[in-house]
């Protein structure tokens, strides 16, 4: 993927990684169309960033979906690149007596469906392109999992498989898949307190790191992975599973 000249829907684009990526591909040159529930956030940010667009969607609601992407695909027909980044992160404790279904039930409807929903509905006019990408955003814990947050890293994890099978199924298609896998980054995913502990990446520092891996046209395979993340990544081929999983969760 190049990292200017492109048309690019960012879902998640109010706020954290969204918000950042979509101030930073704005400011390399692509015309960037914003998506999140919030309307004064999309607001703030289009006065804030001259010739961007903004849609109020929520990724949970398929009729809102195919609305959206039906305006999108009408007033930007040369969409090519799609960033299915929105997401939530829930803690669960899954003991007697505490396990609250409706928890993982929205975590699945936002995390997973969301993503299938908006990669069908855009499918068709990122495939109109001589070449096209989506990226989505997963997680370092898709990979080594974090047990106070089950199914927040079983979405990522059926994300990280799903997206082998677009890649293979879209192959020779003009459409690269990419998965963009954070490691622990200053946002308020889980909270206020996110933003500003010491032990997670900085925001900035790590939307640099992206578009230097985007941009390097040596980029090995499907996946977007900065140095902090690799631990986890690698953690099953590098035989430290175990280990890692144990430290991931004080045990
Ligand atoms: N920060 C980390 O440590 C970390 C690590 C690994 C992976 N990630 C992933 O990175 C992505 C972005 O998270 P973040 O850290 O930047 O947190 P964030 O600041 O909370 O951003 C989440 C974004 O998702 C949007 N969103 C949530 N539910 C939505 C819905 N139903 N419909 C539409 N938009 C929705 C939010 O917008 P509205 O509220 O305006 O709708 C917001 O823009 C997520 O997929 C997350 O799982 C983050």
């Amino acid at each position: 993927m190049k990292t200017s000249g492109n048309t690019i829907l960012v879902t998640g684009g109010t706020s954290g990684i969204g918000r950042a990526l979509a101030s930073e591909f704005h400011d390399l040159g692509n015309r960037v169309i914003i998506t999140g529930r919030r309307q004064e956030l999309l607001d703030q940010i289009l006065s804030e960033h001259a010739g961007m667009s903004a849609y109020r969607l929520d990724v949970d609601d398929p009729a809102d979906i195919a609305s959206v992407a039906a305006r999108v695909t009408a007033e930007f027909p040369d969409l090519n690149v799609l960033v299915n980044n929105a997401g939530i992160s829930r803690a669960e404790s899954l003991v007697d007596g505490e396990f609250d279904l409706s928890v993982a039930e929205a975590l699945v409807r936002t995390n997973i469906m969301g993503v299938l929903h908006v990669t069908a509905a855009l499918l068709p006019v990122l495939q109109r392109q001589a070449t096209a990408s989506i990226v989505t955003t997963t997680s370092g814990l898709a990979f080594v999992p974090r047990a106070n947050y089950p199914t927040y890293c079983a979405s990522k994890a059926f994300l990280h498989v799903w997206l082998q099978a677009l890649r293979t199924q879209l192959s020779g298609r003009g459409v690269e898949v990419l998965e963009l896998v954070p490691p622990y980054v200053q946002t308020e995913l889980a909270g206020p307190e996110q933003a500003r502990d010491p032990n997670a990446m900085p925001l900035v520092d790590y939307i640099a790191e992206v578009i230097g891996i985007i941009e390097d046209a040596d980029r090995p395979g499907g996946e977007i992975l900065v140095d902090r993340v690799k631990m986890l990544r690698r953690a099953e081929e590098s035989g430290r599973y175990a280990e890692t999983y144990n430290r991931l969760n004080g045990a």
